[in-house]
């Protein structure tokens, strides 16, 4: 295995070859497209292939993609890497599906991505969740304790899978090598959702990644912290826990059969860019966010950065310093206005906001002129009279369970006004976006503080995945 980016190469080869084409895609290489699409896509179509000779095939990869794949594997130390196109969505889908089998228990992290309680309904598994403490100044759901992971698993029977987000989109991180010490002394599986944290592996002033953690299924979002085109994903699989045929059944079943080479060529090139570069880049990068950090702590306009230190005085093992939180209560700013200002007064985009902070994701591709523009914007803004308790906190509600998801799923649901919901059971789950941490999950009884707080982040302008026009879903 000779080649740098197999895929990539194969698809430059075939490219320069100027091949006359009788097979899908519909565009043929550019001249289906008219208008201002030719110059949208520029060069892309010529390369957006399909299982042509040569150019090998996701679903039994045998060529470039298997190399493609290797050098993933080796990049990460994985004995196995799979290409995904639909992002981490469908890796942490078809681990979960690999890994239980309906009626399983699974331990399921609360502060989870939709896409497990997906893999909840789909594979007709039981949750026991595990909760996280949240940071009463920040609102920042914290780690996982392995104490915590330990006390469920003793407490629940028979546990298939635990699956565990690492890090938070916030950037923190548990300790996943005690955590996962805990669940193979068990015999369950540790699948780490690491859709945040793809470039763990290329800087030693970053946290510690899942794999080396000893997790048996990793799933990263590539297009997220890396240079990869959107869905571009992996999933690693270490050891000899997992049932690979099985997991490739799955994958099999949810990838798409006209998988994206584009995409797929995205993966090829980050991996070979993070490789190369990604060390440098990235401790530039943290040297940049350090400084910006500093800079906006000591504005004096009541905005605060936290750094990893804050984090683990608060028991997290590690933060990722890429991430810029900044938490703007004391500035008498809800993290909705502060976006607004931002976005609209100096074109700065965050990755997202909350009740009380704004979240700025930074990566290998980011200038040093980004983190100054961003710190400029921040001067610019007249700090408010300070009214922190006007802004409700996220809470850990800790609901009562009538049923799984896959029974709601399944079952009839109704809606009713929020106000009548009390002691109804949840059909799809009641989840604030951003940050898409469920208050009440599908199956859990909405409870009077439940209701309170929904109205809360209702009232402050926070979009509700799952309710709608005042009322929400509950089984009939
Ligand atoms: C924690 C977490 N896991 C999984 C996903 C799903 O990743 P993808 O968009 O690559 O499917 C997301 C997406 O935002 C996420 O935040």
């Amino acid at each position: 295995m000779d080649s740098k980016m197999p895929l990539v190469e194969r698809l430059v080869e075939h490219a320069k070859k100027s091949p006359v084409s009788f097979h899908v895609p519909g565009h043929k290489g550019n001249a289906g497209l008219l208008g201002a699409g030719v110059s949208f896509f520029g060069e892309v179509p010529r390369y957006d292939l399909t299982e042509l000779p040569g150019l090998d095939n996701l679903h039994s990869p045998a060529g470039a993609i298997r190399d493609a794949q290797q050098l993933a594997a080796k990049a990460y130390g994985a004995d196995y890497t799979y290409f995904l196109v639909n992002g981490s969505t469908v890796g942490i889908l078809a681990s979960m599906l690999s890994a239980a089998r309906p009626g399983d228990t699974v331990m399921v992290d609360r502060g989870c991505h939709s896409s497990v309680f997906s893999g909840l309904v789909l594979g007709r598994l039981k949750p026991v969740y595990l909760p996280r403490p949240v940071d009463p100044a920040t609102g920042i759901p914290l780690a996982i304790s392995p104490g915590e992971v330990e006390r469920s698993l003793g407490k629940a029977r028979r546990v298939k899978a635990v699956i565990i987000t690492n890090p938070t989109y916030y950037g923190i991180c548990s300790d996943v090598k005690a955590i996962a010490d805990r669940v193979h002394e068990k015999g369950a599986l540790l699948i780490v959702d690491e859709a945040h944290g793809a470039h763990f592996k290329f800087s030693d002033g970053l946290p510690g990644d899942a794999l080396d953690g000893g997790a048996d299924l990793v799933v990263q979002s590539a297009h997220k912290t890396l240079p990869a085109m959107t869905q571009g994903s992996w999933l690693h699989v270490k050891g000899d826990r997992v049932d690979r045929e099985r997991l490739e059944r799955m994958l099999g079943m949810l990838q798409t059969t006209s998988p994206s080479y584009i995409i797929m060529a995205s993966l090829d090139n980050a991996r070979y860019m993070m490789e190369r570069e990604g060390a440098r880049r990235l401790g530039e990068v943290l040297e940049y966010a350090a400084r910006a950090r500093l800079e906006i702590n000591g504005m004096g306009k009541g905005f605060f950065c936290p750094d990893g230190q804050y984090f683990k005085a608060r028991g997290c093992h590690d933060f990722d310093s890429t991430k810029l939180v900044i938490n703007c209560s004391g500035a008498g700013l809800t993290g909705q206005r502060l976006d607004h200002f931002l976005r609209n007064k100096c074109g700065v985009y965050g990755e997202l906001y909350d009740l009380v902070n704004w979240l700025g994701v930074t990566t290998a591709a980011s200038r040093r002129e980004d983190f100054e523009r961003l710190v400029q914007g921040l001067n610019g803004i007249k700090p408010e009279p300070v009214d922190g308790d006007l802004l409700p906190r996220f809470e850990d509600l800790r609901l009562d369970t009538a049923a799984d998801p896959w029974e709601v799923a399944e079952g009839r649901c109704s809606r009713v006004e929020l106000d009548r919901a009390e002691g109804r059971t949840a059909c799809g789950g009641v989840i604030p976006y951003p940050p898409g941490i469920p208050l009440v999950c599908p199956g859990e009884r909405f409870s009077a503080r439940a209701i309170e707080c929904i109205k809360e982040y209702s009232a402050f302008g926070i979009t509700i995945k799952g309710l709608k026009d005042g009322q929400v879903e509950v089984v009939e």
